[in-house]
């Protein structure tokens, strides 16, 4: 089954994006694109994956339940391979909008959702700039490493807010600015001597994904908090968790073991017009 195609309100021509693009951008999506492909073998794995919903926390269901229950329409910025939007209108979603810059990972996407029976579906766009009309969404769904390839943060909330209808909802769950600065140790946390919590950016590491020598933009909650409550929307709910969204090969690092942040989700809701 698939569900309403969305309706572009701008060009989503590939060079005309590529034009628009920054250089530290430029490179980033390569990167991406160039991670997506390494990507490919696991596909069938993925799909599996996917079919299971699994990818969706139950701590987001929680806090999704009464939005997912009035069967929203959802616009997932930076949507990657997917698999979150699959576990979404399984979860209740009429439809799932996924916008994301890879055009490898669009059609890795696509076709997943298209196997599935999904109505999801995908639109090659770089965020901020996303080609769907204002107050499109009734949920924007992001985050799971969204923030961190955003150079302004300003730019970014206002986009979000620009998607949400009047009474709709931002849903973030993210990477905690804070567990970029653990190393990975076994025996006991420590904080890496390359990092800081106020740091402006850092390059991926190789042994990370995307890795490719992608830039990755350092936002400390403080500053994601303002950007979103200063482009208009009201926080409604803000979560801080030990277990990191993603452990990258299965690792057990000692930091992720319960008594530092490494997640966090935030609800945030756009007010009515008064
Ligand atoms: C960590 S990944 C995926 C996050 C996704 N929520 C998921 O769980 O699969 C981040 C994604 O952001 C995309 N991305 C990064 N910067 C972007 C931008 N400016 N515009 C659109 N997509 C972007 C990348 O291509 C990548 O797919």
């Amino acid at each position: 089954m698939r569900g309403l195609a969305p309706k572009l309100v701008a060009s989503t021509s590939p060079i005309r994006q590529i034009l628009r693009m920054d250089e530290t951008t430029l490179a980033n999506r390569l990167a991406w694109d160039t991670a997506y492909e390494a990507q490919l073998p696991a596909y069938n794995e993925m799909l599996a994956e996917g079919a299971t919903g699994a990818t969706l926390f139950a701590s987001e269901r929680v806090l999704l339940t009464d939005i997912l229950t009035t069967r929203p329409t959802v616009v997932h910025p930076q949507s990657g391979n997917g698999q979150d939007d699959i576990a979404l209108i399984q979860a209740g979603a009429r439809q799932v909008i996924g916008i994301d810059y890879s055009g490898t990972a669009v059609r890795i996407a696509q076709r997943r959702a298209n196997e599935l029976g999904a109505a999801c579906h995908y639109v090659i766009a770089t965020v901020p700039g996303v080609p769907l009309s204002d107050g499109c969404a009734d949920l924007v769904y992001t985050g799971k490493g969204a923030l961190i390839w955003m150079p302004d943060i300003d730019a970014w909330a206002t986009e979000m807010v620009r998607l949400v209808r009047p009474g709709g909802h931002l849903f973030l769950h993210e990477g905690h600015p804070a567990t970029e600065l653990w190393t990975w140790d076994l025996d006991k946390p420590r904080v890496r001597p390359d990092r800081s919590y106020f740091g402006r950016s850092f390059v991926c590491d190789d042994n990370s994904f995307p890795a490719n020598g992608a830039v990755m933009w350092q936002w400390t909650l403080g500053q994601a908090v303002t950007a979103i409550v200063r482009a208009g929307f009201a926080i409604k709910c803000l979560e801080e968790y030990a277990e990191p969204f993603w452990r990258m090969g299965g690792i057990d690092a000692a930091a992720f073991q319960g008594r530092l942040p490494n997640s966090f989700a935030l609800l945030a809701s756009r007010p009515n017009a008064a």
